[in-house]
């Protein structure tokens, strides 16, 4: 079997990459690398460099390699980036996925994996998020993703393709030092990025309804997700099954606990700044993961601990040194993704 994996030079495309790998799965990569790294692949991994908006090379490659199955987590994915271009956030994460199933379809390949995301669910009003709870994103990037579980959804009742929707929710740690998340965008590299300017992390709102009064998120290590992926692989080489599933541990860990326990792995024990909540962040955003254990038979094996000590020393790889001292305070954020 061999999968196509858009968007495989990322960070969470090159541990699935790996994943599949490793269970003896053939994968090709099709990446534009506009935020992947080709270096991050293992050798024999063909990696393709265009965009899922060609369609032409798109179909050429699904051909060529000879492809069974498609798992697309190439996007763009910055909230708020795509507040302030919509378009391009329409046009590379809805217009790019519609192109890569019309070649798809035109390939006669009835594999499909898609990488949704939590911010499907915008501010849920529940203490855990089951896949039956209403969606209502509340920017762009959301908006595309429901956008794309619709189009997935449709074209594979049209066309009796067999496919798995993800949604992930905060995703974070490193498999290996060299496949760390080279981006400060999510909450822990964000921290890590402070401390190394000399800067206390801020925190947007102490006063929530939670145990400490910090928004609580549902993180999950990079390698568990990648194996979400191989089991998903898995289940549609042996079924046609059409399945929409979150991807958590199901557990609530606060930001001030997350910038805790960062202090105490890489041992510069910061105190962050708080500051007035932001607009739209929900305070709590906890998955159930009923279903992906009954349907997948999976479920998440690493902790916090392990996503916070993996990711700080693939960032001690990449910067080679120690953070300074804590000074003034720079913003963080929790967003969900
Ligand atoms: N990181 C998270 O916390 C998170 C959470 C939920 C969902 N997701 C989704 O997971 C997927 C992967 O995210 P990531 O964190 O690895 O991001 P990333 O930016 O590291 O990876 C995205 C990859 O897609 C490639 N790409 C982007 N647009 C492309 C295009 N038009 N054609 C071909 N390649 C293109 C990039 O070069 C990059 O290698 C995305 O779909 C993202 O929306 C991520």
């Amino acid at each position: 079997m061999t999968w196509l994996v858009t968007g495989g030079a990322g960070y969470i495309g090159a541990h699935v990459v790996a994943a599949l790998q490793e269970a003896g799965m053939g994968a090709v990569v099709l990446d534009d690398l506009s935020s992947g790294f080709a270096n991050r692949l293992p050798a024999g991994v063909p990696c393709v460099v265009g965009s899922v908006l060609d369609g032409h090379l798109v179909e050429a490659v699904l051909r060529d390699h000879r492809v069974d199955g498609v798992i697309h987590l190439a996007a763009k994915k910055q909230v708020a980036e795509s507040v302030g271009d919509p378009l391009f956030y329409y046009r590379q994460n809805v217009e790019g996925l519609r192109v890569l199933l019309d070649a798809a379809c035109t390939a006669d390949v009835k594999r499909f994996v898609f990488s949704s995301s939590a911010a499907v669910y915008g501010s849920p009003p529940t203490e855990y998020i089951t896949e039956e709870t209403r969606c209502h994103p509340v920017n762009p990037y959301g908006e595309t993703k429901l956008a794309g579980e619709w189009l997935v959804r449709a074209v594979a009742h049209a066309t009796g393709t067999g496919y798995v929707n993800l949604r992930y929710f905060n995703v974070a740690g490193a498999g290996t030092p060299e496949l760390a998340d080279r981006q400060a965008t999510n909450l822990i590299p964000m921290v890590f990025q402070q401390l190394a300017l000399g800067r206390r992390p801020a925190v947007f709102g102490a006063d929530y309804p939670t145990p400490d009064g910090t928004c609580v998120r549902d993180f999950i290590h990079v390698s568990d997700l990648a194996a979400a992926h191989v089991a998903a692989a898995r289940r549609l080489t042996a079924h046609t099954t059409r399945l929409t599933l979150n991807v958590g541990r199901g557990h609530g860990v606060s930001v001030r606990e997350i910038i805790t326990q960062i202090g105490e792995v890489t041992g510069h024990p910061v105190e962050p700044t708080i500051l007035e909540r932001r607009t739209g962040d929900p305070a709590r955003v906890v998955a159930s993961v009923d279903s992906i254990l009954r349907e997948l038979d999976w479920n998440a094996q690493f902790g916090v601990r392990e996503m916070i000590s993996s990711a700080w020393t693939g960032w001690q790889l990449r910067h080679r040194k120690d953070p300074a001292p804590a000074g003034p305070a720079v913003r963080a954020s929790h967003a969900t993704r």
